[in-house]
């Protein structure tokens, strides 16, 4: 078994921050994880994916396990339809890459997140009017506490926007994850910045809508390997229908979205901008100049300096705007 002392975890988080890992191990199967887990049943444990939403303030005095399953598989086949297996360490853009050139719908507005397959039900992971949640059938996760390895149902992992029950137990490590896709594809329109880059392609195919997406994020998100981050920051906010009349009254443009039972879901990125934070820094944090949720590092290996520029954003669009932003971002 394949158990490492000490390590540095600088690689292992887009943000590129310094902690060491007491314990770190990358169980191959899930029967390695179960025997890992029955191995080491008091240490204190923290699962990582591809470090993608993560970042560390501290050294973790535990063992860190990071899935290494892999593998593709087709496990069965209609005319209409495939259902996919992926390994929680397969790379998720290769992934959905696969999918499209395979001609299976589903995948494609999830098109380009960083991030492991193991992590797209943890967060449920959404971009363009899709979420993870939409294709997911089942997920096969190990029990931090006994090893034992359970399906979840797509009802069983609890999803919500960007969250499951993997994320708000943190009790399970996901071994690989089953989808349903489609064998015919029809675009329909469902998010404003991809029918405006699509306008003009009279019935776009799946690679078409691929490379759109591409296109989009590739412009808007910087790019991690040149300015490291997590991609976007916060959550976008929740709102009562009190809390959006006066919001809207100090803010008349308020981008708002009804999603059902008086709840309206706002832009995080525009309360961050109207605060005056878009493209701001604070010695080497910053918010991204062409998107105010992404937080960048222009060369700290600090995670403390990421965090304390998070609570100054925190507290500004409080004081200005009274709404509390929720990181989606995992701090340790
Ligand atoms: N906006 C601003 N200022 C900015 C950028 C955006 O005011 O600097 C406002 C605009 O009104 C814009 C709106 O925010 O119309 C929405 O912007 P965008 O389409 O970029 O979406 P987002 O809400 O910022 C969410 C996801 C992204 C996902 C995009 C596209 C969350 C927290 N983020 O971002 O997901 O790619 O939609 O669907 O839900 C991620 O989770 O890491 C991520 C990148």
């Amino acid at each position: 078994m394949n158990i490492q002392h000490n390590i540095q975890l600088q690689p292992y988080n887009s943000f590129r921050t310094k902690a060491v890992a007491r314990l770190l191990g990358e169980p191959q199967t899930a029967d390695e994880l179960s025997e890992m887990l029955r191995l080491f049943p008091h240490e204190k444990k923290l699962i990582l994916g591809a470090g993608f939403n993560v970042f560390f303030t501290k050294d973790f005095n535990g063992l860190i396990i990071k899935p290494a399953m892999r593998g593709i598989n087709i496990l069965s086949e209609t005319d209409n339809e495939v259902v996919i297996e992926a390994g929680a360490a397969e790379d998720w853009d290769t992934f959905v890459e696969y999918t499209v050139l395979k001609g299976f719908a589903g995948l494609e507005n999830l098109s380009l997140i960083p991030g492991s397959v193991g992590a797209s039900p943890v967060q449920n992971i959404g971009a363009y009017g899709t979420e993870a949640k939409d294709r997911i059938i089942r997920v096969n996760a190990a029990d931090l506490q006994t090893g034992e390895i359970s399906v979840f149902t797509n009802e069983e992992c609890g999803f919500a926007y960007r969250d499951s029950i993997f994320k708000r137990t943190c009790r399970y490590i996901i071994t690989s994850v089953i989808f349903r896709l489609s064998k015919s594809f029809n675009y329909k329109e469902k998010y404003i910045d991809l029918s405006r880059e699509l306008e003009g392609v009279p019935s776009p195919t799946l690679s078409q809508v691929r490379e759109a997406i591409i296109r989009i994020r590739s412009r808007k998100l910087p790019d991690y390997t040149v300015l490291p981050n997590a991609g976007s920051f916060f959550k976008n906010p929740l709102l009562t229908k009190e809390e959006k009349e006066m919001l809207q009254h100090k803010l008349v443009d308020l981008p708002l979205y009804n999603v059902g039972d008086d709840r309206f879901k706002t832009s995080a990125a525009f309360l961050i901008e109207k605060a005056g934070y878009k493209g701001k820094r604070r010695g080497m944090v910053g918010t991204y100049e062409h998107h105010s949720l992404i937080i960048v590092n222009y060369g700290t290996d600090n995670g403390q300096e990421i965090a304390d520029f998070m609570r100054e954003i925190q507290n500004e669009v409080c004081q200005q705007f009274g709404v509390m932003l929720e990181p989606e971002v995992w701090i340790f």
